[in-house]
């Protein structure tokens, strides 16, 4: 009968990964983000494409090059961000955060340019909503995939993470060792999940490890 194509278990299925610093303007020629390049997210666009899946690429990476085959919907702020993965969820068999989202964004944004004065400036930040932690409040059959990045207690921040929103695997990167991170080709992560002891994956590039994180989610998702 209608044996799955064994290299391509995500036939069919729908994978929405986020991907980028998001952006929140301050101004017409200002704004604040996240240092993050968007590589980890594309390299695991590329290796779900190669596993069969139907991916959407939230990205609010301006630079890197749209993998073939993956289809990509362009954001700047984190609610932007938030309403398109909103609109793709119910449908998605796998959601991975791996976007730097802001946590915060300017109270106002200012259709004019601010000009400086003699003065000190303030700035007041709000707080965005937390998509993951509402996609797991919200989840049905997906199976949820967030980051971590941390510069100290990796395992204790990484585990609060996965619990707190509810998602079915956190990827944890200690972003002050230097492979890992923000902006380079390679990688060194940690994998948490519920009921699972944790997994280490050992310096690779980015394309290796997104290839081993689907790996291992794959595993979970069939048990
Ligand atoms: N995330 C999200 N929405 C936000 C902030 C974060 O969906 N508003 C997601 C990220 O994409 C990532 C995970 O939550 O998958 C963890 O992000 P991280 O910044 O490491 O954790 P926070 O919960 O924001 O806590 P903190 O920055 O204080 O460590
Ligand atoms: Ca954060």
């Amino acid at each position: 009968l209608l044996n799955k194509e064994p290299n391509l278990p995500l036939k069919n299925k729908k994978v929405v990964i986020t991907a980028g610093g998001t952006k929140e303007r301050i101004d017409p020629v200002r704004y604040i983000t996240n240092d993050s390049s968007g590589k980890m997210g594309y390299s695991l666009a590329i290796a779900a494409r190669n596993l069969g899946a139907d991916v959407c690429l939230i990205s609010a990476s301006k630079t890197l090059q749209t993998p073939y085959g993956v289809s990509l919907i362009p954001v700047e702020t984190a609610q932007q961000m938030h309403h398109a993965v909103d609109v793709e969820f119910d449908t998605a068999s796998i959601v991975i955060m791996s976007a730097a989202v802001s946590d915060y964004r300017p109270e106002q944004v200012l259709n004019e340019k601010i000009k400086k004065n003699e003065q000190e400036m303030i700035l007041k930040l709000v707080k965005n909503k937390d998509i993951l932690a509402t996609l797991g409040s919200q989840k049905k059959h997906q199976f949820l995939i967030g980051f971590a990045a941390e510069t100290t207690n990796v395992e204790e921040y990484a585990k609060g993470k996965l619990v707190k929103k509810k998602a079915d695997m956190i990827v944890a990167n200690d972003v002050s060792k230097p492979h890992a991170g923000f902006n380079k080709d390679t990688n060194e992560v940690t994998i948490f999940m519920v009921d699972e002891e944790p997994v280490e994956l050992s310096v690779n590039s980015k394309q290796a490890i997104a290839e081993e994180i689907l790996a291992i989610a794959l595993t979970k998702m069939t048990k």
